[in-house]
């Protein structure tokens, strides 16, 4: 493994290569990258970055966010599998024809959708700046919300905004639903729990929470609002909903706090396709390019930069 680390070291110095890996990513991968993130965070380091190739560790929409607000570099994925279930609800035809039935909204796209989804959008949001989007939206205009049910629930009742919301979802956090909260509360009394917009378990909680602010230790954050979220906290102990693969990271920030995943089997076997093998690979033979078309990406750029310019 450490001939491997050698090789990938050398070739991203020779290349000028950057490596962007997600929270949910195998921590072999998490602790080799130039930076780990949330989507925003990596769609941030994608923009500013001086790197001629970018080798994006994470899903596929997420290399082709990349590739939308950095044109003149090259993107790469080691594995051109790596989808996204969330993503793959809806397509652009469908969401023109929802357009159709609602000519007078606008369309705020969550960032797990294709650069095609994108193109038909208005507004692009992520986890972590959902609510600040749709509220710097005039107040006069009408919502249509894309594609995850649980997140648009979550981003009508913090912002009292009706919304027109996709049925969609992601399979992993889906089930994180499945759980018994209770149970899982009166297990670890002392513990706090953040869960993840895009979970199942999401919307009961802001119900049994009387809506989530209001509870001391029931908190909704993106990926890397819960990294900050414990670094700051005075808690020891916490329940994590969201994908496991976070909990690496997670300790590495508080290696003298507890994390228990709210449910072991929360894995996107997606985020896990991507090996150090396949990372060395995708250095070497510069594999496999993410490049969505200009007629694309030019229409996917303006509501991706709407979004960056109000976070
Ligand atoms: P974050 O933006 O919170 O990292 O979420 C991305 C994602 O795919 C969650 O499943
Ligand atoms: Fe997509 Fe779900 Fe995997 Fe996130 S965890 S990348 S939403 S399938």
């Amino acid at each position: 493994m450490n001939d491997l680390i050698n090789e990938i070291n050398k070739l991203r110095k020779e290349k000028n290569a950057v490596i962007l890996a997600h929270n949910y990513q195998i921590p072999e991968i998490q602790d080799l990258a130039d930076f780990v993130g949330d989507s925003l965070g990596l769609s941030q380091q994608a923009a500013k970055t001086n790197a001629d190739i970018i080798i994006f560790c994470g899903v596929h929409f997420m290399a082709e966010t990349a590739s939308i607000i950095s044109p003149d570099k090259k993107v790469l994925i080691p594995d051109l599998q790596a989808g996204c279930s969330l993503a793959s609800t809806i397509n652009a035809e469908q969401l023109r024809k929802w357009k159709e039935e609602h000519p007078d909204y606008v369309v705020v796209s969550y960032v797990n959708t294709t650069a095609e989804v994108k193109a038909e959008s208005d507004y692009c949001v992520t986890s972590s700046n959902a609510v600040k989007v749709v509220q710097a939206i005039p107040e006069e205009k009408k919502i249509l919300f894309l594609p995850d049910k649980f997140l648009g629930l979550y981003v009508s009742t913090v912002t009292g905004r009706k919304m027109e919301i996709w049925n969609g979802a992601c399979h992993v956090h889906e089930k994180i639903g499945d759980v018994n909260f209770d149970d899982a509360r009166k297990e670890h009394p002392n513990a706090e729990f953040l869960i993840h917009p895009e979970c199942g378990c999401s919307s009961s909680c802001m119900l049994k929470s009387q809506l989530y602010f209001d509870c001391k230790n029931i908190h909704i954050y993106s990926t890397e609002g819960m990294i900050k979220h414990v670094i700051n906290s005075k808690a020891n102990e916490f329940v994590i909903a969201t994908e496991v693969g976070i909990l690496h990271r997670l300790r590495k920030v508080k290696p003298e706090s507890i994390f228990y995943p709210l449910s072991e089997n929360a894995v996107c076997e997606y985020m896990k396709m991507i090996t150090l093998e396949k990372l060395y690979n995708s250095l070497r033979n510069e594999l496999y390019e993410v490049k969505v078309p200009e007629e694309i990406a030019q229409k996917a750029r303006l509501p991706i930069e709407r979004m960056l310019s109000i976070v």
